[in-house]
């Protein structure tokens, strides 16, 4: 048995979201497509040729879904705003779609719950696409021009912005190996994209400080490498500089790492994107950083270490993924929070700053009871795990003021379509009918006491 573990007060309970994945309304209001309503259109690039085009109609039911945190009584709300929705042809302000994202944080207000914003989570403005997208140089000031007309609108009312949500899979997965959205598959143009995309968060950030932010920061996503053997020292090395080091450090200010530079050197697609000034942009200061975490990664070396990797990432060589390790997820992620503790401790050290988990959770195989109750155990022991993971992290002195659960509803899980529900309120698609897990339940709990309940779970 495990007693009660208290949080520092103030920690922030929450719960995130994406535009796309929840808004649905592509049309509505001015709104124009985005690479993502163009990607699900191309026959193949998502599971069961679904699209966002409607998702949780959350556009027109966020009232409803608003009051669903505040039954939760959860104090905050991570959603992203949708630059297709504020500028359709991304560059010219769109007064409705502004004031959507007007209506919404008020109604987040009525309710005491704190809004965390967060201005780009992939779905970007298919005009701009059609200019190059991330693999042109001018998205920087475009972004930052984006941010400033969301920050003169709303910057009264929100205190947290984010400015991008996982560079690593809007490059890497959108721009290398054709996963996400635009689905282009040129490892070269990922590592451009890339650094434009960090480029776009520096300018954004500047821009928003000079708007008078107070509290900016950056979400990425950490993958731990778990080496198989004594060996696989460099496997870890490699992974950890493509997937980890290669935005957090010149968000901290430290540039791209040597040994990364020189892994990609046979690519020569970073460093001549990279031009005289731009590191120093990048390097502007964050006042915290959002950690995103769902599972680690196993990793052994190769014998040549000139190898291709079996792992798509851009350049990635001399190691290779090994299979994850059960229990697994409905996506076949690896359930392991000793690496989520391990991930916070080596992050508090490194960045200085404070750190919120801006998203942790995971897919299960959710049936509606008879009774209309979805019992998802598996989720409620997922999030207990994780949760005593991040307490382990705050005793062992990580700075961590906030957990933001992913995600308040089932939704569009991108290439994956609806299949995987990742939410602690389940939506039934066809009627629209959103019902509280019993996660969200425990969620709940957790937010009232700030605690995770000691004893056994499930
Ligand atoms: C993250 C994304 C989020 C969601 C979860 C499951 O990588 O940021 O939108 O898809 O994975």
């Amino acid at each position: 048995m495990v007693g009660d573990q208290v949080f520092p007060p103030g920690f922030l309970w929450g719960a995130a979201t994406a535009a796309y994945q929840i808004e649905g309304a592509v049309a509505d209001d001015g709104r124009r497509p985005s690479i993502w309503d163009a990607f699900a259109a191309v026959p193949g690039a998502v599971e069961g040729g679904a699209s966002g085009a409607t998702a949780c109609d959350h556009y027109h039911r966020y009232s409803e879904d608003v009051a669903l945190l505040g039954e939760l009584g959860l104090g905050a709300y991570r959603f992203s705003t949708a630059w297709p929705r504020v500028m359709p042809d991304g560059r010219t302000p769109n007064a409705a779609g502004l004031a959507f994202y007007d209506r919404l944080v008020d109604s987040l207000l009525e309710y005491s719950i704190t809004p965390v914003l967060t201005l780009y989570h992939w779905d970007l403005p298919q005009a701009l696409q059609d200019r190059g997208g991330w693999l042109e140089r001018d998205i920087a000031s475009w972004f930052a021009e984006y941010a400033t007309t969301v920050h003169n609108r709303l910057g009264d009312r929100v205190q947290h912005w984010t400015t991008l949500n996982e560079p690593f899979c809007s490059a890497f997965l959108g721009y290398g190996n054709g996963v996400h959205a635009p689905g282009l598959r040129d490892p070269r143009g990922a590592l451009r994209a890339a650094h434009h995309h960090l480029l776009a968060h520096g300018h954004a950030a500047r821009a928003l400080r000079a708007n008078g932010a107070t509290s900016v920061s950056i979400a990425l996503n950490f993958s731990p490498a778990l080496p198989d053997g004594p060996d696989d020292h460099d496997a870890v090395r490699r992974f950890d500089a493509v997937h980890n080091r290669f935005f957090l450090d010149p968000v901290l200010g430290h540039g791209y790492p040597t040994d990364l530079l020189d892994d990609l050197a046979h690519l020569d697609g970073l460093e001549p994107a990279v031009h005289d000034g731009d590191l120093a942009v990048i390097a502007e200061p964050v006042d915290w950083l959002g950690v995103n975490y769902y599972a680690p990664t196993r990793v052994t070396s190769l014998a040549d270490p000139t190898e291709p990797s079996n792992c798509p990432l851009p350049g990635l060589r001399g190691m290779s993924v090994l299979p994850p390790r059960a229990p697994l997820t409905v996506t076949g992620w690896e359930q392991h929070p000793d690496s989520l503790t391990d991930l916070l401790v080596h992050l508090s050290k490194r960045c200085g700053i404070p750190l919120v988990v801006a998203e942790n959770g995971a897919a299960f195989p959710d049936v509606v009871d008879p009774d209309g109750r979805v019992r998802d155990t598996d989720r409620v022991r997922y999030f207990a795990e994780h949760l005593r993971a991040v307490h382990a992290a705050i005793e062992a002195g990580a700075d961590v003021r906030g957990y933001l659960a992913w995600s308040l509803l089932d939704n569009f899980e991108w290439a994956s379509g609806y299949g995987p529900r990742f939410g602690v309120v389940h939506v039934d698609f066809a009627s629209q009918r959103r019902t509280i897990k019993d996660s969200g339940r425990f969620l709940a709990q957790v937010a009232a006491r700030n605690a995770v309940p000691g004893g056994h779970l499930g």
